[in-house]
C-alpha cells in the first residue's frame, strides 16, 4: 500500500515536471510546491505563488490539474493556487474580495445578491462557534438534515479543514468522483450533497496547512464543487475566531450564522467572539444554538444542569439575536453521532430530532429574514 502510494506520487511528479512556471522553471524545480498527498487516487497540492503572480499562475494550476489528472490510477485530482500575502502572517486579513462592503446607504447586515455567490445555491450559512468541541459538527449535521426535513435542499460543506468530521459523523468512506474530468461530484448522504477535504485525504494523514492553502482548498470545494441546485448549503466551520476564521466568513458568501455554544460562561465569551467576528464582516447572525444544554439521565431520566442552562439564551437576548434553541446533553446524540447515524436522520421521532428541526425551522425564517432589507437595521451614515 505505501509502495503504491509512493509510486503514484513519483508518476504525479513526473508529470510535473514536464509543466513549468510562467520563467520556464518545471515546477518541481519552482520551490512553490507543498507537500504532494497522494493516496487511494486522489491527489491534492498547492502551488504557492506571490500575490502578484496569481493570474500568471492560473493557466499553470489548471495544466497540471489536467495533467495529474491525467495519470494513470489518479481519480480525482485537485491542485490549489495559493497566494503567499505581503505583509507576512501578522498582516491584516486580506480585505473581502467576494462580498463588496455595503454601499452608502444600504442597510448593514443585509447580504446583498452577491456576484461571487456559487451558481444553483440560494442561500449558504455557515455553523460557528468560538470554541472546539461544543458540538458544532455535530448540530451542522442534524440543522443540514432539519432543514431537509422541512423541504429544503440542502448541502453539507466540511469547511474544517484541520479537523475534518463530517465524514465520520455521516459514516462516509466512498471518495467523491469528478465530473467531466474537472469538477468534484459531492457525495450523496441522506439525500443531502456532502463534501469535505476529508474524502480527499486519509484519515490518518497528517495536514499541515498555511493560511493561503487554506483558503484555496475551501474555495476549492465551494466552486469547484457540482452542488447543484440547494436551497441551503450549510458549512461546517473550524473552531475560533482567529483571522483563517474571519478570512473564511469573508471569502464565502455566506447569508447567515448560526453560533453553537454549551451554557458555561467561558464558551459563551468564545461565542461572543464568534457573534463579533461575523458583524465585522457583516454577516447576519442568525441565532444561537445552546448544545449539551441540560443533561438528562440515561437510567432515571432525571435532569441535570452540568454545564448550567440558560447561559446562551440570555446571551443571545443580551446581544440581540436570536436563540434558536437547545439541545440537551443526551449520550444518545454522542453515540449516534460517533456512529455515523445522526439522530435526525435514524431517529426522527425522537425528541432530539424534533429539537432541531424547530432549529431548523428557526433558521429557515431567520434567512428569509435575512434576505430583506431589515427595517429597524442601522443605516451606514
Ligand atoms: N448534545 C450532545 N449530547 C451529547 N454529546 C454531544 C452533543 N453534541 C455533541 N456531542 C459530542 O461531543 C463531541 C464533540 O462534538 P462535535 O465534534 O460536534 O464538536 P465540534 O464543536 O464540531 O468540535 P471541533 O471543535 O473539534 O470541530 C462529539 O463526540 C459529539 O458526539
Ligand atoms: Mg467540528
Amino acid at each position: 500500500m505505501v509502495a503504491q502510494m509512493a509510486t503514484l506520487k513519483d508518476e504525479v511528479v513526473n508529470v510535473l515536471a514536464k509543466i513549468s512556471g510562467p520563467d520556464g522553471t518545471p515546477l518541481p524545480a519552482s520551490g512553490k510546491l507543498s507537500e504532494i498527498v497522494a493516496a487511494d487516487g486522489k491527489v491534492f497540492f498547492s502551488i504557492t505563488v506571490d500575490a502578484s503572480a496569481v493570474k500568471q499562475w492560473e493557466s499553470v494550476r489548471a495544466k497540471a490539474e489536467v495533467a495529474v489528472r491525467a495519470v494513470p490510477g489518479v481519480t480525482s485530482a485537485m491542485v490549489a493556487l495559493t497566494a503567499e500575502r505581503a505583509g507576512g502572517a501578522g498582516a491584516a486579513p486580506p480585505r473581502p474580495q467576494q462580498r463588496p462592503a455595503p454601499e452608502r446607504g444600504q442597510p448593514r447586515g443585509h447580504a446583498a445578491p452577491s456576484p461571487a455567490g456559487i451558481p444553483g445555491v440560494e442561500s449558504i450559512i455557515a455553523v460557528a462557534s468560538g470554541k472546539g468541541g461544543v458540538g458544532k459538527s455535530t448540530t451542522a449535521v442534524n440543522l443540514a438534515l432539519g432543514l431537509r426535513d422541512l423541504g429544503l435542499k440542502v448541502g453539507l460543506l466540511d469547511a474544517d479543514i484541520y479537523g475534518p468530521s463530517i465524514p465520520k459523523l455521516l459514516a462516509i468512506r466512498e471518495k467523491p468522483q469528478t465530473v467531466g474530468g474537472t469538477r468534484l461530484k459531492p457525495i450523496e448522504r441522506h439525500g443531502m450533497a456532502v463534501m469535505s477535504i476529508g474524502f480527499l485525504i486519509e484519515e490518518e494523514t497528517p495536514m499541515i496547512w498555511r493560511g493561503p492553502m487554506v483558503m484555496s482548498a475551501l474555495t476549492q470545494m465551494l466552486r469547484e464543487v457540482e452542488w447543484g441546485t440547494l436551497d441551503v448549503l450549510v458549512v461546517d466551520m473550524p473552531p475560533g475566531t482567529g483571522d483563517a476564521q474571519l478570512t473564511m466568513a469573508q471569502q464565502v458568501p455566506l447569508k447567515g450564522a448560526v453560533i453553537v455554544s454549551t451554557p458555561q460562561d467561558l464558551a459563551l465569551i468564545d461565542a461572543r467572539r464568534g457573534i463579533a467576528m461575523f458583524r465585522r464582516v457583516n454577516v447576519p447572525v442568525l441565532g444561537i444554538v445552546e448544545n449539551m444544554s441540560t443533561f438528562i439521565c440515561p437510567h432515571c431520566g432525571t435532569r441535570s444542569d452540568i454545564f448550567g442552562h440558560g447561559g446562551a439564551r440570555a446571551e443571545a437576548e443580551r446581544l440581540g439575536v436570536p436563540f434558536l434553541g437547545e439541545v440537551p446533553l443526551d449520550i444518545i446524540i454522542r453515540e449516534k453521532s460517533d456512529a455515523g447515524l445522526p439522530v435526525v436522520a435514524t431517529a426522527p421521532d425522537s425528541a432530539h430530532a424534533q429539537t432541531y428541526r424547530d432549529i431548523a425551522a428557526r433558521v429557515r425564517d431567520g434567512l428569509a429574514g435575512a434576505s430583506r432589507p431589515a427595517p429597524k437595521i442601522v443605516i451606514e451614515a
